[in-house]
């Protein structure tokens, strides 16, 4: 019984690096971040002005590792963008994060990174494999 439990837990918790998000949405989120947050993150992702830091790379991956999807999304979408925040659609904030997990290089997959918090929460961002 112990076992099936410790089974069935494993599967429900899924990581970064097992295809939480499509292609097709990281596009979408590229789109939106072109319009609501190049400007202060820059076009690469690199960081700005302002203090607005880059939002790829090792010092941005070891912030958010071992935190959850929605810990991202939650943080993203209640500060940002810093002049309108929750400004946006839930569906756009859960694109924009799909975006910065492929700029962040963990692959896509055949499901959508969902934009409701429950489901979000399942999932753990951890290191690239
Ligand atoms: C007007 C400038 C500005 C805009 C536009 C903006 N940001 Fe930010 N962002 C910042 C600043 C400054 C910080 C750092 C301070 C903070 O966290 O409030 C930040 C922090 C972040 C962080 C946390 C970074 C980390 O290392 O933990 C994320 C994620 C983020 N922004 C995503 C976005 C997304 C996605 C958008 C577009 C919807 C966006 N930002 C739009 C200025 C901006």
């Amino acid at each position: 019984m112990r076992a099936l439990i410790l089974c069935l837990t494993v599967i429900a918790e899924s990581t970064t690096n097992s295809g939480i998000y499509t292609k097709e949405q990281a596009l979408r989120g590229e789109r939106s971040y072109g319009e609501s947050c190049a400007r202060c993150h820059g076009a690469n992702l690199m960081g700005g002005e302002g203090g607005s830091p880059a939002l790829t790379g090792e010092e941005f991956l070891s912030r958010w590792t071992g935190k959850s999807a929605g810990d991202l999304f939650e943080g993203t979408r209640k500060t940002m963008p810093t002049d309108d925040p929750a400004g946006l659609p839930r569906q756009q904030y859960a694109d924009l994060v799909a975006y910065l997990f492929q700029a962040n290089g963990f692959p896509a997959g055949d499901r959508e990174l969902p934009r409701d918090l429950p489901a979000l929460n399942q999932i753990r961002i951890e290191k690239k494999k």
